[in-house]
């Protein structure tokens, strides 16, 4: 069991060694999707990291438009506004503010957001307001 998780972490640090590389490649013609973050801070990296990785966010957010969920650009928009805390919701211990009535699907997430320490999370904020 332990070798086969030895396994795993050392494929997905390949994985992200060749990913690196490529972006390295290609630094001159960069292709950055309309609405997606540029020039991150480390945190705001390590957030879209887990954004687009473990967190699975992605599949729901879209950084610029409606998608099952709403996009990163319409919570950070309101979460900003009215300075609200993404860590506590996150937590399951906040209240939806963006779009109340799908709160349901958004709520099945908590399983996994619960495990996440409050860095991660917080880097997730900062990756969410990154977005512009
Ligand atoms: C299965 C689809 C789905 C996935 C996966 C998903 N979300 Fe959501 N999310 C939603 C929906 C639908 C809403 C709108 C309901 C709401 O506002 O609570 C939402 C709302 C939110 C909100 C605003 C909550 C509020 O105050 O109203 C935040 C913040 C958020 N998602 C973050 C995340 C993060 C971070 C992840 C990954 C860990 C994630 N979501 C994964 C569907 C999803």
């Amino acid at each position: 069991m332990k070798k086969l998780l030895i396994a795993i972490i050392l494929t997905a640090l390949a994985a992200c060694g060749g990913k690196q590389e490529k972006s390295a490649e290609n630094a001159e013609t960069p292709t950055v999707a309309e609405g997606a973050a540029t020039n991150l801070t480390p945190e705001e990296q390590a957030g879209q990291e887990i954004f687009d990785g473990k967190g699975n966010c992605y599949t729901c957010h879209k950084p610029d438009a409606q998608a099952v969920g709403p996009s990163i650009k319409e919570i950070a928009k309101i979460y900003k506004e009215q300075k609200a805390d993404m860590v506590t919701f996150l937590k399951g211990n906040g209240k939806p503010i963006v779009k109340p009535e799908q709160y349901e699907v958004m709520k099945t997430n908590f399983y996994l957001t619960k495990t996440f320490t409050d860095a991660e999370l917080k880097s997730i904020q900062a990756y969410m307001y990154s977005v512009q």
